[in-house]
């Protein structure tokens, strides 16, 4: 069929991104119906007079989003959304006019700490804990210059109060690099600068605390987001997380919840919410007048595709509320992390961030700001994508050195991923513990910095960080895992020869 777009080759969006865009719009408005065939990528490219390449990354887009599918041979239809699950996405901005009064009263001081049990001083030797950057890759010399000039130039502003909404600076950078990464159209003035994506969560909870009545978070979940939740005297709905992530048919149907996800890389299953949930979510969200905070904590690395759309970028009705960080793109001790809020929230999170913090030191804000402007950021993003990469494939191989068709998920993107231990296996937990005694650390999913409310996770799936670790000590670690469970570790040998079933000799 013949698609109509209109393409600008002088607006400052790439072309994929526009072609994405549009052909997203025509699906959701309805249309292009379901079952419908897109234009053969050769075909689109000729018609208006772009790369093929450029209509394949737009594709390729489209499908890992869920918009369309494959056939065989037979090229791309469009997949099948309910149409009841539309009607929320074209309303944009009905929301809008009932956003509820942000909470600005006072409420207890919310104390979240997300370190790792040991405080950092016992890791193994070899330690897949997740979500830790790769330190020799801190772009140092880039930092230091800023620093340096920025101490030369502006010292003036360290006897100063900054804006306790973030240095406008900073601000626009951040909404530029959601716009082009993340699919959204977001303004300066939706935006706080936070102390990490914590501070960030807290904010959020804070905001709209007198709106909600309930609490709904995904199980199992970040344990940051847990202890927040916690903290509160809010009632907690804990809701399962499935292959399809979180599953939206279980979320309370009375009104006010607050709901916590991770829809780009669940954490810790490492699962991507498909797009039916996405928009079951949405609309869930309406209908029950709640809303939802995105924790989008490791969304700028994708590995195998172009970056993908988050929920917050999908949502028009302005039910998403996000929540971003710097700590594994740049360095988790700058903590500097940012809440992206619906505009007509946007004076009383100010307010609220300046009753908590009175805002972010100014000297690490502008350092960050000059760092994404100058061009660093985006290079220095290329260059961890590559570096973090190569060491998933690593794990990727090793598992498959050492292990019968190992079943791995969430490895598309991401710090870490999950590995379903062979049937037969000890449970995760126990081997979490022997392979802690090699000097490896592994994580079940009610470990680490995950937390599983009710013991309702399942106990075979271990959760596996690899950026810390480079590709060498990853064979290594992995060999040494595959070694202790073919021993039997501490639990002994005896009637667990079904233990060396799934391990390859
Ligand atoms: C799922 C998830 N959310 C949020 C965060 C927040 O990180 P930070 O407070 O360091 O920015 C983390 C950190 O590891 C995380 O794993």
């Amino acid at each position: 069929m013949e698609l109509t777009l209109s393409l600008d080759h002088g607006c400052g969006k790439s072309l994929q991104a526009q072609i994405f865009e549009q052909v997203r719009a025509l699906i959701l408005d309805g249309r292009l119906r379901a079952g419908m065939a897109l234009p053969p990528s050769r075909m689109l490219a000729e018609r208006f007079g772009i790369s093929r390449n450029t209509a394949l990354i737009a594709y390729e887009r489209l499908t890992a989003e869920g918009y369309v599918e494959a056939r065989g041979t037979a090229g791309l239809y469009v997949t099948s959304i309910p149409p009841d699950a539309l009607i929320l996405i074209r309303d944009a901005g009905k929301a809008a006019a009932q956003e509820p009064a942000a909470e600005a009263s006072a409420t207890e001081p919310l104390l979240c700490f997300a370190g790792s049990p040991g405080g950092g001083g016992d890791r193994p030797a070899f330690d897949f804990w997740v979500g830790r950057s790769d330190a020799a890759s801190f772009p140092l010399r880039a930092w230091r210059r800023i620093v340096n000039r920025l101490l030369a130039d502006e010292s003036g502003y360290l006897t100063d109060y900054c804006d306790p909404a973030g240095l406008p600076d900073l601000r626009r950078a951040i909404a530029d690099h959601l716009g082009r990464a993340r699919g959204m159209g977001v303004t300066e003035d939706q935006i706080i600068v936070t102390a990490g994506g914590q501070d960030a969560l807290n904010l959020v909870v804070n905001l709209l605390r007198s709106h909600t009545r309930q609490l709904c978070i995904e199980n199992p979940c970040y344990l940051g987001a847990s202890m927040l939740f916690s903290s509160t005297s809010l009632p907690i709905h804990p809701i399962p997380v499935d292959g399809d992530g979180i599953q939206t048919d279980r979320l309370p149907t009375s009104p006010g919840s607050l709901l916590y996800v991770t829809p780009s890389h669940q954490f810790p299953t490492g699962v991507m919410m498909t797009l039916a949930r996405r928009l079951a979510l949405l609309r869930w969200a309406e209908e029950t007048d709640s809303y939802v905070v995105e924790d989008d904590y490791d969304s700028d690395f994708r590995y195998d595709g172009p970056p993908l759309t988050s929920l917050a970028g999908l949502d028009r009705g302005r039910r998403v509320l996000y929540a971003g960080t710097f700590s594994k793109s740049v360095g988790a001790g700058l903590r500097i992390g940012f809440a992206v809020v619906p505009r007509q929230m946007w004076d009383d999170a100010r307010l609220l961030k300046a009753r908590m913090s009175n805002g972010q030191a100014w000297l690490e804000q502008a350092t960050l700001a000059a760092f994404i402007n100058e061009g660093h950021f985006d290079r220095h993003l290329r260059r961890l994508r590559q570096v973090y990469k190569s060491r998933r494939d690593a794990l990727v191989a090793a598992l498959h050195a050492h292990f019968d068709t190992p079943r791995i998920s969430g490895a598309d993107s991401g710090l870490h991923l999950t590995w379903r231990l062979p049937e037969g296996f000890p449970s995760a937990r126990e081997v979490q513990v022997m392979a802690r005694e090699a000097g490896v650390g592994a994580y079940a999913l009610s470990s680490g910095a995950a937390f599983d409310f009710n013991g309702e996770a399942a106990d075979d799936i271990l959760v596996l960080g690899y950026s810390s670790l480079d590709e060498r000590k990853v064979a290594e670690a992995i060999s040494k895992l595959k070694r202790t469970l073919s021993s039997g570790g501490t639990f002994g040998n005896d009637g667990r020869d079904d233990v060396l079933s799934g391990v390859r000799p």
